[in-house]
């Protein structure tokens, strides 16, 4: 894995956005794979300026998202669903129908799983995916476990991911499963770029980084990915030892 230290989330997100975009430049029908939360939020910001001037069109790039709360509505202000049309989608020129997310409703989660393995198949694979990191070391959904996880699936939520991200429900309660790409799955993107920003993430970041390969912290698991930057800020990368 190579590491970067940027100096702060502001020049991860230039850096990145700059590179989703040259992505999308040079390659048509460029495949990304997408996450949700705070940490991407600079790079969305990144990719909306550049084609705002001119830059770049999003017009024939797809998109797979990680992830999706089960039990809320598609169009719920907390779906990741609204969450990637309001910071991302509805500000570039991305076409609707090119954009694809896992059902949280689906009765048939293997079915489910199955339909989104095969349209990322059909689409010629992740070219280039983007990932946070969660305090417990989880990538997507997939938080610590005895076994790494392979397709997409449903998930319960730990109480580390609810604390983190029920700040975001101030009027209902917060879904406690998720459906979620698994780690196997994840790994299969040609090439992945993970974020991790702010003091709160660098325990996770060293047990990714300097830690064993285990299930226990889900995100180790890039340790045996051929093509992943990790990209830190100061804070992020205090208790490394090198
Ligand atoms: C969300 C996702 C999660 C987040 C992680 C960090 O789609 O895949 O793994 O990347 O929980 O969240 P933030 O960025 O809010 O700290």
């Amino acid at each position: 894995m190579n590491i970067l230290i940027l100096r702060n989330e502001a020049e991860i997100g230039q850096v990145l956005g700059d590179l989703f975009c040259a992505l999308a430049r040079e390659k048509k029908n460029a495949v990304l794979g997408l996450a949700t939360g705070s940490t991407p939020l600079p790079s969305y910001r990144r990719m909306i300026s550049r084609y705002k001037a001119g830059d770049v069109s999003f017009k024939d790039v797809i998109t797979f998202n990680l992830d999706e709360y089960c039990g809320l509505p598609a169009d719920h202000k907390n779906s990741y669903r609204t969450f990637m049309r309001q910071e991302l989608f509805e500000q570039i020129d991305i076409l609707h129908k090119n954009t694809h997310f896992l059902d949280g409703n689906t009765n048939d989660e293997r079915a489910e799983s199955e339909r989104f393995r095969r349209l990322i198949e059909n689409a010629g694979g992740i070219d280039l995916q983007l990932l946070g990191i969660g305090r417990n070391g989880h990538i997507g959904f997939n938080e610590p476990s005895d076994a790494f996880t392979q397709e997409a699936y449903r998930t319960a939520l730990t109480e580390s991911t609810i604390a983190a991200n029920s700040v975001y429900f101030d009027d209902c309660p917060m879904p406690r499963y998720a459906m979620t790409m698994g780690v196997g799955s994840i790994l299969r993107a040609k090439r992945i770029v993970l974020v991790a920003t702010g003091e709160a993430k660098a325990e996770a970041v060293k047990a990714m980084l300097e830690g064993e390969v285990t299930p226990g912290c889900p995100a180790s698991a890039l340790q045996n990915h051929p093509n992943t930057t990790v990209y830190l800020d100061p804070a992020a990368a205090a208790l490394l030892s090198v």
